[in-house]
Order: C-alpha cells, then sequence, then structure tokens
C-alpha cells in the first residue's frame, strides 16, 4: 500500500486526496499553513495532520503530493526530492526559470520520479485524439487549434499573485501545443488586451489573449485563451492534418437538446475545471501511483514544465516587444 503526504488543503488538494484514497493508496498525512483545513481534509480521509519536516521524515511515506501554492512548490520538490520520495507535483514548478532549473538540478541528483500536474494529457478525450494523432489517422499534424477560455474571471487576490495569464492558465495549453504537435515550438507570437475586468489590467495582467506557435519543420498551433465564456468551460482541440482533421468538444452534464418553435437549446458545457477534469485528476492520480510502485516512468515530467514555463516567458516577451520571438 502506497503511503502519501500531502502538501496543501485547497481546491485542487481536496480532488487529489480523495482520488488517493478511491484509488486504493493511503494519504497517511495533509500538511498545510492553514491548520483547519489540514485539519477537514485529513479527518474526511483517515489522514493526520503534520509539519512538512515530520512528515517527509518518515521512513514509511512512499511519496508526496505538492498541491500547495505555486510559491511554495519548488522549495517543497526540493525537499521531497532530498528525502527520496516519488513527486507528484502540481504546475507550475515556479515562475521563475532561474529558480525551475535550480529544482531541477536537486531533483536530477536525487533520482526521484516527478510526474507534473498537467492534467489535460490524461483527460480521455485529449488522450484518445493524441493517440489517433500518433496512430496516423490523419497523417501530418499541420495545423493545431486549442481554444481554452474560463467561465468568468478569478478574484483580484489571485490574480495579482498569479504571474499572469501566460504563465497561470495558458501554461496548460502550451503543454497541450508541445503534446499534440509532437515537435518543439521555436518561434511564438502573442497579442493580448484586458477587455473582460477592468480590474486585470490594473493588477498588471491581460485575460483575452491569441498565441501562434511555430515548430522547425513548420507545424503551427494557435491558442486561444480568455478569462470569461458566458455559456461555460470551453475547452476544445481540433488538429488538422495531410489526412484530415481530430476534434474534441465541449463536454456537457447532459446530451438532451430541445428542439421547439423558439429554437434549439441545450446544456452548457459542464462549468469549470473541477467538474470537466474530473475523470482526468483521477486517471492522473492512478498513473502516479504507476510512477510509485515502479511499474512506470512519469509520461509527463519537470522538463515538460520548464519547457512549459520557457513557452509562457516567450509570449510575455512577445507581447512587449509586439513580435514574434524565436525560443
Ligand atoms: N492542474 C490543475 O488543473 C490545477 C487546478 C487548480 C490549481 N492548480 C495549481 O495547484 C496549486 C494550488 O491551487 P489551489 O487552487 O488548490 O489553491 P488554494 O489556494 O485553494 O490551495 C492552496 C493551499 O496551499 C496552502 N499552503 C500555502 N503555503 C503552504 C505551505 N508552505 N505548505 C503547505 N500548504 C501551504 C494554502 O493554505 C491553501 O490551503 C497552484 O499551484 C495551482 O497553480 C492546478
Amino acid at each position: 500500500m502506497i503511503r502519501i503526504c500531502q502538501f496543501g488543503a485547497g481546491r485542487i488538494g481536496s480532488i487529489h486526496a480523495a482520488n488517493v484514497a478511491a484509488a486504493g493508496a493511503t494519504l497517511a498525512y495533509v500538511v498545510d499553513v492553514n491548520r483547519d483545513a489540514a485539519a477537514a481534509l485529513a479527518a474526511k480521509h483517515g489522514a493526520r495532520v503534520a509539519e512538512a519536516e515530520a512528515a517527509l521524515a518518515d521512513p514509511s511515506v512512499d511519496a508526496v503530493i505538492i498541491a500547495s501554492s505555486t510559491d511554495t512548490h519548488a522549495d517543497l520538490l526540493e525537499r521531497a526530492a532530498r528525502a527520496g520520495k516519488s513527486i507528484f507535483c502540481e504546475k507550475p514548478v515556479d515562475l521563475s526559470m532561474a529558480r525551475v532549473e535550480r529544482c531541477m538540478a536537486v531533483v536530477k541528483q536525487a533520482g526521484v520520479p516527478v510526474l507534473m500536474g498537467f492534467n489535460r494529457r490524461f483527460d480521455p478525450s485529449f488522450a484518445a485524439l493524441k493517440k489517433a494523432i500518433d496512430a496516423g489517422t490523419i497523417g501530418k499534424v499541420e495545423l493545431v487549434q486549442i481554444t481554452s477560455r474560463d467561465p468568468g474571471p478569478p478574484p483580484q487576490d489571485y490574480v495579482k499573485v498569479s504571474g499572469g495569464l501566460f504563465r497561470d492558465m495558458m501554461i496548460h495549453d502550451l503543454d497541450m501545443a508541445r503534446f499534440l504537435l509532437g515537435e518543439e515550438p521555436v518561434e511564438i507570437f502573442a497579442t493580448a488586451s484586458c477587455l473582460v475586468e477592468k480590474r486585470i489590467a490594473e493588477a498588471g495582467d491581460v485575460d483575452t489573449a491569441a498565441v501562434t506557435l511555430r515548430t522547425a519543420s513548420g507545424k503551427l498551433c494557435q491558442i486561444s485563451n480568455s478569462r470569461r465564456a458566458v455559456y461555460g468551460y470551453d475547452q476544445r482541440l481540433e488538429v488538422l492534418g495531410e489526412k484530415g482533421m481530430l476534434e474534441a468538444g465541449n463536454q456537457k452534464p447532459t446530451t438532451v437538446v430541445a428542439s421547439t418553435v423558439e429554437g434549439v437549446r441545450g446544456d452548457k458545457p459542464l462549468h469549470f475545471f473541477l467538474e470537466r477534469y474530473a475523470d482526468a485528476y483521477r486517471a492522473e492520480l492512478t498513473h502516479f501511483l504507476e510512477v510509485c510502485a515502479g511499474k512506470a516512468k512519469p509520461i509527463v515530467g519537470i522538463e515538460d514544465g520548464r519547457r512549459a514555463l520557457q513557452l509562457a516567458d516567450a509570449a510575455n516577451e512577445s507581447l512587449k516587444a509586439k513580435r514574434a520571438i524565436a525560443v
């Protein structure tokens, strides 16, 4: 039975803790600077509340889930790696490339496996689409379109510490672009505006963005991000290849469609990431347990985290410079 210590008892931490129990592993400890949040989550899953040092020093703990705030990831990655634990870390590794690279060196030295929380790679539809690309269903990939729009903007406190739209939100799409293109982007052009709420511009951020990526062989990818989609969480993929097209559409609570004299109506897409990617989070955790048991290597690792951050930083640079940037 794999025993896990989890850092972070917030939104995403609650999801991972529930999936640990459901997958048959043991949640041994919950660590959170908010003791009430840690106690509530630990009680729910029969775990104990602990301080980081004690939990990491416990030799019966095999693995660590880092689901705490972004600014804690790099430190906890290093401490867990030095303690010899298998690690599942939420995105991003850090907002600073220099810090990410220092952290990677420590992890490499320790030789422990790290799974990065790019959960969309585990979404059953997106994974099946990727499998179809790899099976040659549409031949050579030429053009990828990623639509990723939140139902509404986050609170201002979140915006201020998020690292900006490219590093906080688009980082998932930048990882998806690399995943689907199957080649590293070598050029990026980003343009963006603040159209949803003025307060986002006041925090120095944007809420609407369009990014184009190009690989060395000329494959293209367009990413469309918005912090507002009044019809729900809009998560769609389209991949055009020499022999056809692959699409993965939005998911809805039901498929019921009412056609009447007024028009045709159905459900809106699932509201947000906790609902839309519930299956992906479960599959991601199952994969992590296989990694912990030595039965699999992480399909998405810390180097993927570094690459996605590199693209996000280049997108910021492109936005400022108003021109394409070589990556
Ligand atoms: N992959 C995804 O789909 C996804 C979705 C949401 C969030 N995230 C990432 O997960 C992380 C957490 O996001 P969230 O939305 O759950 O945030 P949250 O604010 O709901 O939870 C974060 C928790 O971390 C705790 N914390 C802060 N410092 C800590 C420390 N030093 N040790 C232990 N706990 C500490 C906070 O008290 C809080 O309870 C972020 O890095 C975010 O980018 C990923």
